[in-house]
């Protein structure tokens, strides 16, 4: 097997992401690399429970931990001040201290819960992120973000956590259902994107369909994909800048999300953020920023991959312009007044504009939202 190594350095909080077919039964090694461990809660999803949890688990209490483990209902809902409340108290139920381990096995959803959770019981446990979602691998696991949902919102309760180590096991995603690939695919292209041309014509030449097969490039591209985001994280811990280029098609995407009120069956978050992502690129097209063809390139390109574009794709769909912009203006990422966006210049030339008037976008989202799918 091979395994590769990326670095995410952050002086005193640095760590590892390990990357590769089959990582996961090194768990036990990497672990006794962190050094004294002896009780280790597994937080997971009853999904990945049911399909994984033995591979985990088993072989960890054979290396000698005091194993236990708490597997949550899957889905969205989840990240909520109620499973915060659940796993914490069965962190402190199973007399977790600072030198033992929590391990968030599960997708961006049980990442954020249970580093959150890590991140406030006995003021900081260390943790460790196993994911098994593609979103999760190449982003939700790495950076150290952690949240759960208020009823008012996405991520407004959380804090920086960095993990201790991260384990993509790119094997796990085998038993992926498709929506969940794409919707995770949507967070890799959107590296190339924001800033590595090189990349997303690799994967438009084709890597794109290995990466859902489970060929070699699963591997590439979750490498390039941590890689990015590590870089980023880097020089940018705590988004007091840089950081926020990650958040292209997220500003738009969130206010979609919002407009659905987090119904993963209308719209999971990495569809949002594809078709915010088309509307990034439209929208600074409109600015004069971007050529068309390049906003065509970008927009063909998801759309070959399956991911939806256009609002009007989600069922039931997304209220008004005005209630948009009413969202975007709730999203943490704007501040007062201007509204923030990423905006981009070309493929993989994006840039943060903090000078946008609101009346702009909310002429584009007018037009927008009525485009119907075979418009251009
Ligand atoms: N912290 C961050 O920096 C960050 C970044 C991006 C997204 N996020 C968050 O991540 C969440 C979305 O993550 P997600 O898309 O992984 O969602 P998710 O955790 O809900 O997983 C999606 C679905 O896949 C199932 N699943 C997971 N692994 C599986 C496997 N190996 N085989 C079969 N099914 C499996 C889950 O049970 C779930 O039903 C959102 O809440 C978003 O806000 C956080
Ligand atoms: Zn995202």
């Amino acid at each position: 097997m091979s395994v590769e190594t990326v670095p995410v350095d952050l002086a005193g909080r640095s760590y590892v992401i390990r990357i590769g077919r089959g990582v996961l039964a090194q768990a036990a090694d990497e672990i006794s690399a962190l050094g004294k461990v002896k009780r280790i809660a597994i937080i997971t999803d009853q999904t990945v429970s049911a399909l994984h949890l033995h591979a985990l688990a088993v072989p960890l209490k054979k290396a000698g931990y005091n194993v236990s483990s708490l597997a949550l209902p899957a889905g969205e809902r989840t990240k909520s001040w109620a499973c915060l409340e659940q796993v914490s108290e069965f962190l402190i139920e199973n007399r977790l201290e600072r030198n033992d381990l929590v391990i968030a096995f599960g997708g961006g959803v049980i990442g954020d819960l249970a580093g959150f959770a890590s991140a406030i019981v006995r003021r900081g446990l260390r943790y460790v992120q196993i994911p098994t979602t593609l979103l999760a691998q190449v982003d939700s696991s790495v950076g150290g973000k952690t949240a759960i949902n208020s009823p008012r919102g996405k991520n407004l309760i959380g804090a920086f956590h960095q993990p201790s180590l991260v384990l993509a096991d790119t094997a796990l995603l085998d038993t992926l259902p498709l929506r969940d690939m794409r919707a995770g695919y949507a967070e890799v292209v959107k590296y190339g994107f924001l800033g590595d041309r090189a990349f997303f014509e690799w994967l438009e030449a084709g890597a794109w369909q290995e990466i859902f097969s489970g060929g070699p490039a699963r591997e590439e591209a979750v490498r390039r994909s941590c890689l990015a985001k590590a870089a980023i994280v880097a020089r940018d811990e705590t988004e007091q800048g840089d950081r926020a280029l990650l958040n292209l098609g997220h500003t738009f995407g969130h206010a979609l999300e919002a407009a659905v009120q987090y119904d993963a069956a209308r719209l999971v978050h990495g569809e949002a953020v594809a078709i915010g992502m088309r509307q990034a690129f439209a929208f600074s097209h409109g600015l004069g920023l971007i050529s068309g063809q390049e906003v065509t390139r970008a927009r063909k390109h998801l759309e070959a991959v399956g991911l939806p574009v256009l609002p009007n794709a989600i069922p039931g769909g997304v209220g008004t312009a005005r209630s948009l912009l009413e969202a975007i203006r709730q999203d943490k990422k704007v501040s007062a007044g201007a509204l923030t966006f990423i905006l981009v210049k070309g493929i993989g030339e994006s840039f943060i504009s903090r000078d946008i008037d609101p009346d702009v976008v909310r002429a584009f989202l007018e037009k927008d939202i009525r485009r119907d799918t075979s418009g251009a």
